[in-house]
Parts: structure tokens; sequence; C-alpha cells
């Protein structure tokens, strides 16, 4: 559920007309709800209720500030992957001990300037990793608070580019190896062990992957209990899907997830954590944008919008389906006919839907993008020399452009020319 709906024959985010906003911000942009960033966060919250819990937003998804501190009032933590991520989150206001480190290849400097700032934990994802951190938290005079993540190598059944819990996927360790790498975190004088962490991939619209591999995580904290080490803490990744396509897919509800992870590891006694994002930010967004041309093509007609694949790039380089909706509503059993929707930039992959039944449209129509508020805005490029598009936020009747369009002039003067040319 949302909050972008038909009002008086007009698309609204709450209780603000989008047209209204596209005539102030210009195309395109994109338009993110707050009572729908709540909702989402409130359902991961609920369904967590009897288990001391966290829920870390995985910022990645969508990492303004605003969004941010949106989630962090109504107390999230955040999972943060870089030292920028990390920075955004401390400028937004979340306290250090509501920050998770995750990420494949942290960096000294990013986990010195972590220790520095304060961290809820590392989530770790290897031996050198290990060996680093434990050198920087010694040289600091401090202790890093980590868990393990394990590689439990389960199917996540969902794009092979965003799958993570395989055994051949870069990330984490393999759970068979858990107790030695357990035993060796143990030993290091910089690190302090407090749980275990896994996460398996984005998009996964069945239960069953979790179930395996929470049911794997139950059956190491005993494992790793009985060595000796004070499990206490679960973080459970994120990855729940949304219903990218709203006439035909249905993915496992927050509650039914909660229910699961009572059911696979509520007896532990350990903390939960969960790191959602896209299922918190997705269905919060939708992208904005107009349409410049309709060519007519020689079995088709091409929709030619002012947003391209540097806007949304998801289509291009995942094949994802959007839901794509005219913002003024179409009369109730208009004649649907087909269109290859795309964008102005110079490569065939700049499109973002083929033979896509739509009402008829024209020059000047403004289009909407649903489920385009998790890895939209935060993934877009300046490729052709785009600007960034703009960031608006709607709160009931108010609303308020959170990253402003760059100038031209701004995009430019960031390069520098050399003193021999
Ligand atoms: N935790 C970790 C360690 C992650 O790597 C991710 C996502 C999440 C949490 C959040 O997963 P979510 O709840 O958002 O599914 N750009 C791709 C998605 C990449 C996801 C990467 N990791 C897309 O547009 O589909």
């Amino acid at each position: 559920m949302d909050h972008f709906l038909y009002q008086n024959g007009q698309l609204c985010a709450e209780d603000v007309p989008v047209a209204e906003i596209a005539a102030e911000v210009g195309t395109p942009f994109y338009l993110y709800s707050t009572a729908t960033l709540t909702r989402h966060f409130r359902l991961f919250d609920e369904a967590l209720n009897g288990l001391d819990h966290l829920v870390c937003y995985a910022m990645k998804a969508a990492s303004n500030q605003a969004i941010l501190k949106t989630l962090a009032d109504l107390g999230a933590g955040m999972d943060v992957v870089s030292g920028g991520e990390y920075a955004r989150a401390i400028a937004a206001g979340v306290p250090g001990d509501r920050i998770v480190f995750s990420g494949v290849g942290k960096t000294r400097d990013e986990m010195q300037a972590a220790l520095a700032g304060g961290i809820r934990q590392f989530n770790v994802e290897s031996e050198p990793e290990m060996q680093l951190l434990s050198s920087v938290a010694t040289e600091m005079g401090k202790t890093a608070p980590i868990t393990i993540r394990v590689n439990p190598d389960v199917d996540a059944k969902t794009h092979a580019k965003i799958a993570t819990g395989k055994s051949e996927n870069k990330f984490g360790i393999p759970i068979s190896r858990a107790r030695d790498v357990y035993a060796m975190a143990a030993a290091l004088p910089g690190l302090h062990i407090i749980g275990i962490d896994v996460h398996i991939g984005s998009q996964i619209t069945e239960l069953e992957p979790y179930r395996q591999a929470y049911l794997k995580v139950a059956e190491l904290t005993d494992v790793l209990r009985a060595d000796g080490h004070d499990i206490r803490r679960l973080d459970l990744g994120g990855g729940l899907g949304i219903p990218y396509e709203r006439s035909n897919e249905a993915p496992p509800l927050p509650t039914e997830y909660g229910a699961l992870i009572k059911e696979t590891l509520g007896h532990l006694g350990c903390e939960i954590e969960i790191e959602p994002g896209r299922l918190v930010a997705g269905n919060a967004g939708i992208m904005v944008t107009k349409v410049i041309y309709v060519k007519s093509g020689e079995d088709r007609d091409f929709l030619i919008l002012d947003g391209a694949m540097n806007d949304l790039i998801r289509p291009a380089m995942y094949d994802a389906h959007h839901d794509i909706i005219p913002v003024a509503e179409p009369a109730a059993g208009i004649e649907q006919q087909p269109y290859d929707i795309v964008g102005p930039v110079c490569e065939s992959g700049d499109t973002f839907a083929k033979k896509r039944m739509m009402p008829p449209l024209s020059a000047g129509d403004l289009v909407a993008f649903r489920s385009a508020g998790a890895y939209g805005a935060v993934m877009s490029s300046e490729y052709n020399t785009r600007p960034l598009i703009p960031e608006v936020l709607v709160h009931e009747h108010q609303f308020a452009v959170i990253r402003a369009r760059p100038t031209f002039e701004d995009m430019i003067k960031r390069d520098t020319i050399p003193h021999w040319l």
C-alpha cells in the first residue's frame, strides 16, 4: 500500500497533486511520501514486536538525509556500506550506536571513522578484514563489536545480480567454516564477538529461502555458544521483495516474515536486527517524467520521455519492471495501446518498457514510474551530462525539495583543466 492515489482525476502524493509539484520543480524528479515511508518502517517494527529488536534501514536503497531523518525519528537504525553512508547517517542525526556497518570491502579509513564516531557493530565478511579491524581498533585503544557474516549457501531465487547467499557469491564466509573463523576472531585482541550476520539477497519473493537460511543460523548459534562464544545478536539482513507489477505479484508481507523469524529464531533469546531497504523505500517513491514526443514507429509508437536510464537504471540493468501510469487519471474504460517507453539517451538500452499497454498519451503529458523509491535516485548518474534529478518529499499537504537539481554550471565546474592544456 502507498500514498500515491488518484483524487479528483489527478495523481496525488498524499494530499498534493503531482502535477502541481511538477509545475514548480520541473521534470523529471523523484517524489517520496512520508506516510508510506512511515507505514513501511512500522510494518517491520511491529512485525518484530515481542522480540528485542532494531530495524536498521539499508540506506543504500534511498539515502537522502530527509529520508534518513524521517526514519531515524521513528526509531530506525541504519545499515551502512561505506564511509560516505556512515557520514551521511551521522549528518542526518542517527546516533552511532544505531548504525551497523556492512560490506565486503571496508577500508582502514572507514573502520577508523566508524570507531571514532561510534558504531553498533561491524558485520565482518572475511579473515583479512577481521585482522585489519582488530589492528585498527587496537591502535585506537578500542574494541570493535562484530558479527561475522556467514554465507548459508541457499538460493534466494532472485535476479542473479542481487543474489548474495550462494557459495559462489563474494559475500560472507562459508557457514561450514564458521567455527574456525569465530575461533580466530575470538583470539584477536581488538574484536568483541557479539553475534552472527546473514543476508541472502534482494527482491526475495518467497519465505522459503529465508527459512532455510535462518534454520542454519539457529543451528550455528547453538554450535558457537557451545564453543564458548557469547552470541546474543542476530543480524538477519534485508531483501524482502515488493510487488513491482501490482497486477500479478504478491510477495510475503512483513508480518509473515516477522512470524518466520519468531518461529525459527525466537527461542534463542537473541536481539534481532533486520536490514530492509527496498520494502521501506521502494513503494514510497515515484519518478515523475514528461512525454517529450510521441514518435510513430513501424509496428509501434514510442513514448520519448524526459527521464532516462541515467535517472532510473533498473530496467536497463536488471530488466526490471516498473508500473508506469499517467498523472492525469485516464477515463474509465479508455482503450489502451502498446508503446515502447524510452528515454532520450543515445543507446537502445535506454528503454523502460516494450509494448507496454497505456492509455493514449501526447507530448507534454506527465507519467509516473511506480516503485522507484528504492535504488532509483541513489543509482542515478550524470551520463550524457544530464543533471541528477531533484528529490522531493511530501508530508500531508506540504512538499519540499530535498535535493535540488544542479545547474549545468554546477556540473561543469567540477572538472579541472590541467595546467598543460
Ligand atoms: N543488507 C545488505 C547487506 C545488503 O547488501 C542489502 C542490499 C540490504 C541489506 C538491503 O536489501 P533490500 O531490503 O533493499 O532488498 N540495486 C539492486 C538491489 C541491490 C541490493 C544490494 N544489497 C536493485 O535495484 O534491485
